[in-house]
């Protein structure tokens, strides 16, 4: 495995990677045209491995949230490939597309987006109930494993006003897990929490990909957050500027500082902090 793979497309990459859970391949995209374009992503190339966690950074900016976007089908890419789980969704029309997100993807978003009317347990069955799904003897199984991994058995019963803000996001992951994505998308999902909250969160989101097979995609400016990811995609100038495969602290810190050489990828202020 390599330890990065360099942001350059030299040779024209091959097919996409058969374990990988989402690929992009000559991913572009730009705002506006002519003179004022914003190329927000460059003909990105990027394979995300299943089974792992893995937390793209960069300053603000960047292309994180354009990313995101495209890779999630939430966005048309101006060019280029996303291939999730062996589909390539680039080119499906907005049903195709819409149904493929509901059966395929989940979601984890900074704001947590629960209805308040609704107890946890209901505001987590919903999508499943959305689609169709009979809620049968096998999701109930899936059920109360994700909400014994994520610590939520004792809160099923309460409405999103009952709740922390952590216990909150804990029910959101919950709703992304308990279908089996192929793909779980999370934005800056620890935006709205304390640091003591974020880790335990982070934590739990960790469990999901390691003790219920999940692959998890995480859009975070933070380095803490960033730490309790398997992998780290560091994004620059919308190109792939390193994929670091399980990174200690001080090489995701060196790859940030080399993206962003005011340190703002950091979330911190350097030197007189003006930007
Ligand atoms: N709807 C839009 N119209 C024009 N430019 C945009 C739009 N969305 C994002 N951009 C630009 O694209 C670039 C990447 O943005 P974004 O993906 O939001 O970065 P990040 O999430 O890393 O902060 C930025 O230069 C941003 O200003
Ligand atoms: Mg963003």
């Amino acid at each position: 495995m390599n330890q990065t793979t360099s942001a350059r497309p030299s040779p024209p990459s091959p097919s996409p990677a058969p374990e990988a859970a989402a690929a992009a391949r000559g991913l572009s995209r730009t705002y506006g045209s002519g003179p004022t374009a914003v190329h927000a992503l460059h003909e990105v190339d990027l394979d995300l491995p299943r089974g792992r966690f893995t937390a793209v950074m960069g300053r603000s900016g960047s292309g994180k949230s354009t990313l995101m976007h495209c890779l999630a089908g939430l966005d048309q890419p101006s060019a280029g490939t996303v291939t999730i789980a062996g589909t390539t969704i680039t080119g499906l029309g907005d049903d195709d597309l819409t149904r493929f997100r509901r059966d395929h993807l989940g979601f984890v978003f900074q704001a947590f987006n629960l209805l308040p009317m609704l107890t946890a347990r209901q505001n987590v069955l919903l999508p499943l109930e959305l689609g169709g799904r009979r809620i049968d003897r096998e999701v109930r199984a899936r059920l109360d494993h994700v909400v014994e991994v994520l610590d939520l058995v004792d809160r099923l019963d309460h409405r999103p006003g009952e709740l922390s803000g952590g216990q909150q996001q804990r029910v959101a992951i919950a709703r992304a897990l308990v279908s089996e994505p192929d793909l779980v998308f999370a934005d800056e999902p620890t935006g709205n929490l304390d640091s003591e909250t974020s880790a335990e969160v982070l934590g739990l989101l960790r469990r999901g990909v390691h003790e219920l097979g999940q692959t998890v995609v995480m859009v975070t400016h933070e380095l803490e957050a960033a730490a309790h990811a398997d992998d780290v995609v560091v994004l620059a100038d919308g190109r792939v500027r390193e994929h670091l495969t399980s990174p200690d602290a001080e090489t995701v810190t060196q790859a940030l500082l080399g993206s962003a050489l005011d340190g703002s990828a950091l979330g911190v202020p350097v030197g007189g902090g003006t930007r």
